[in-house]
């Protein structure tokens, strides 16, 4: 049977019928719901971190909707900020107009750097280790069995000569290593530290740092979507017309300004890093490579493009594509420690890493979508008022059974502010 991401009304449904249909569709266990309480024991967070003193929670929310590559999705996702869920929801419903997304990524591989001063010979030493790399691949390769067998493994070496740095000339190897499923930050770690002693007697050179590049520019992934005008008109506009302007415009100004463009991206990754918490995977990692990729012209920039196109027919499109490094793993870390990680991953049913960032890609192109339409439309605030209320009322101390209507109440009366929901609620300040 082919499943539906389109749920329609989703969110009017009460928790436990959500629940419910979240099991039938993931074929979620017992223990799988019960997870969704939390998932984390304590005795669990004292493996993780150090010094643990106890758990933090944060909702974890069902994007619905969703379409990639002609399969449906349900994208879990951890995020403290109202409105990103019904935004990516939203988005993707619209999406699903135009076929949905279409997403593709590069082999995993990430970069491993070694940092080599006092060379004396820099173009010599930089020839020398060009030269060896079949010497490094026989030592690297007996390190990572399993990602071989698996199909990954090291994959190559580049040599940068960085000749003017605050301390002086310095050498930079790359050393490649294809990491399939895992994020790999461990394994490309593990393999810079192995092999800087050789590169150091190649170069003739001192060993620096040895660390992974969060810059995994090696690592892409990216979504495309097309979508009728039409699906963005309202009375005022039944075409649509005027919408898709606004986004092409919208984008504009974030490819040209860089204050823009921060904003812009913080609203991709408003998609991306909510499930990155819900898998596991470290989304500290993924925004230090956006936003570097984002800047890799030398002017920070818009990580998408969007525009508007005439097709054969004469119908006007909206056309997105957002690409960036998603550096993402399914298997290893947090991913394999976190009860809910694993849950999440089940509801998501990627079957690679490269899968879960395609996914994550197009989330962030709907995140994206949501944003700059409602920016060029009704604005922003429109959207945010409800939650944004709700979150007042809850806050005042309103008892759950009265949030939605003094929520309501507060709107109605333009009034959004604890001591009214205080007041509404004839609770004592
Ligand atoms: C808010 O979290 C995200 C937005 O500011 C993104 C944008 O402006 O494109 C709405």
């Amino acid at each position: 049977m082919t499943k539906s991401s389109r749920l329609s009304g989703f969110y009017q449904k009460s928790i436990p019928e959500r629940r419910q249909t979240l099991a039938d569709w993931a074929s979620l266990s017992a223990a799988d719901l019960a997870a969704l309480d939390g998932g984390l024991a304590l005795d669990q967070a004292d493996q993780m971190v150090e010094n643990a003193v106890g758990l933090f929670a944060l909702p974890l929310g069902l994007g619905v909707n969703l379409l990639v590559n002609g399969q449906d999705y349900l994208a879990p996702m951890v995020v403290e900020e109202p409105s990103v869920v019904a935004a990516v929801s939203n988005a993707a419903r619209l999406a699903r107009l135009g076929g949905g997304f279409t997403a593709g990524s590069s082999e995993p591989v990430m970069i491993g750097q070694v940092q080599l001063l006092d060379v004396p010979d820099p173009t010599a030493a930089a020839a020398a280790i060009r030269a060896a790399e079949p010497e490094l691949a026989a030592r690297i390769d007996p390190l990572f069995p399993t990602i071989r067998r698996l199909g990954g493994g090291f994959c190559g070496l580049e040599v940068r000569q960085l000749d003017q740095t605050p301390a002086g000339p310095m050498l930079i190897v790359h050393l490649l290593l294809d990491c399939r499923d895992a994020m790999g930050a461990n394994a490309v770690n593990t393999l810079a530290e192995q092999v800087a002693p050789l590169l150091a007697s190649l170069s003739g050179g001192r060993v620096g740092l040895r660390i992974l590049s969060n810059l995994t520019d090696r690592r892409l992934a990216w979504a495309t979507c097309r979508i009728p005008a039409s699906a963005f008109g309202d009375q005022d506009d039944p075409s649509g017309a005027a919408v898709v302007r606004g986004i092409a415009e919208a984008n504009a100004f974030a490819w040209a300004d860089p204050y823009r463009a921060a904003t812009h991206n913080k609203g991709i990754m408003n998609g991306i890093d909510p499930l990155a918490i819900a898998t596991g995977n470290d989304w500290r990692a993924l925004e230090a490579g956006a936003h570097a990729y984002a800047a890799r012209s030398g002017q920070y920039r818009a990580l998408t493009e969007w525009q508007t196109e005439t097709d054969a027919d004469g119908q006007l499109t909206l056309a997105g594509r957002l690409e960036l490094p998603l550096a993402v793993g399914i298997v290893g870390g947090a991913t394999r420690v976190h009860p809910l990680a694993q849950v999440a991953l089940k509801i998501l049913a990627v079957a690679s890493a490269r899968e879960l960032a395609e996914v994550m890609a197009a989330v962030g192109l709907a995140q994206n979508l949501g944003a700059l339409r409602a920016l060029a439309s009704e604005g922003i605030q429109h959207g945010h008022m409800a939650l944004h209320a709700r979150q007042i009322a809850l806050a005042a101390g309103v008892p759950a059974d009265q949030v939605e209507q003094i929520a309501a109440q507060l709107i109605a009366e333009g009034q959004i502010r604890l001591e009214r929901a205080r007041e509404l609620a004839t609770l004592k300040p």
